[in-house]
């Protein structure tokens, strides 16, 4: 193998994953390479482009850590989360979609009884969420465990408050014998995605806003059907036409209706898919 040239390289790559063991991953790195090949012909990508490349991948990096994942917001703004959650995620008509999980899910949030708050000192207006968990034949779901997590009025995550030592706005319940679950909490707001980073630049280069819609995380789980991860988002957020990660669904936008007494009430029915076997 000598002599390789810019029209001959693809196929010396590719060759040289005939040994690998798993076809997966042969398959994987095979498409990979004659992709990434493919981009640099077609962009006719120069050194000095590819030195930026590897200074930008290389800073998206150091930018990780126990509590920031900067290749997740890269794989976010890009897309390739929404299309790998879209693909994945294929429902019957009926089931509740899913989207991204994001980088601020715990695990381990505390525990909530029906009509406790969730916010827990979080600020932001009040709010009551009323949920249903049901099957597709419109069974209820009991006893699912239903974690929800959300930003503040000032659009940020417990996680992201220096020397906040308890969860805030996040919290782990149980659907009842009916499949019903409800709790207080406050209004979810709408949030730019962390621009402290590499990401932030590139879409700051981009022309790109880092805003996402108003939104409540739910992550759903029940013996007997598809764990489902998913938002609801505010109906009439000024981003839901433009989310920074491709997230919304129309589907999964309701109404946060306000309330007589100036509180906000959303109602939202979950409907999972049985597992398959
Ligand atoms: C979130 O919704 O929490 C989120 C998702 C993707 C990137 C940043 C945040
Ligand atoms: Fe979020």
């Amino acid at each position: 193998m000598r002599n390789i040239d810019q029209h001959s390289i693809t196929a010396a790559v590719v060759d040289s994953f005939d040994g690998c063991d798993s076809p997966r991953l042969k398959q994987l790195m095979t498409s990979l390479v004659t992709h990434l090949h493919d981009f640099a012909r077609e962009v006719k990508l120069t050194e000095a482009e590819w030195a930026q490349g590897i200074a930008f991948l290389t800073a998206t990096g150091q930018k990780c850590d126990d509590k920031r994942q900067e290749f997740i917001l890269l794989s976010d703004v890009l897309g390739l989360s929404m299309l790998t959650v879209a693909m994945n995620n294929d429902k019957p008509a009926g089931c509740t979609e899913a989207t991204v999980f994001g980088p601020f899910f715990v695990e381990g949030a505390p525990h909530y009884a029906h009509g406790d708050d969730v916010a827990n000192g979080a600020a932001g207006e009040p709010c009551e969420v009323r949920g249903t968990v049901r099957g597709l034949r419109g069974e209820p779901i009991a006893d699912a465990v239903i974690d929800v997590w959300q930003a503040d009025a000032g659009g940020h995550y417990d996680v992201q408050h220096a020397g906040l030592d308890h969860a805030q706005g996040r919290g782990v319940l149980r659907s009842g014998p009916d499949g019903g679950f409800h709790f207080r909490t406050i209004v979810a707001e709408a949030y730019p995605i962390p621009t402290d980073g590499p990401v932030g630049v590139l879409l700051e280069a981009t022309g790109r806003h880092p805003w996402r819609p108003a939104h409540l995380h739910f992550k759903i789980e029940a013996a007997g059907y598809e764990p489902l991860i998913t938002h609801v988002f505010r109906d009439g957020d000024t981003w839901l036409d433009s989310d920074a990660v491709f997230g919304v669904r129309q589907s999964l936008v309701a109404e946060w209706a306000a309330q007589a007494d100036g509180t906000h009430r959303l109602d939202f029915g979950f409907v999972l898919n049985p597992a398959r076997r």
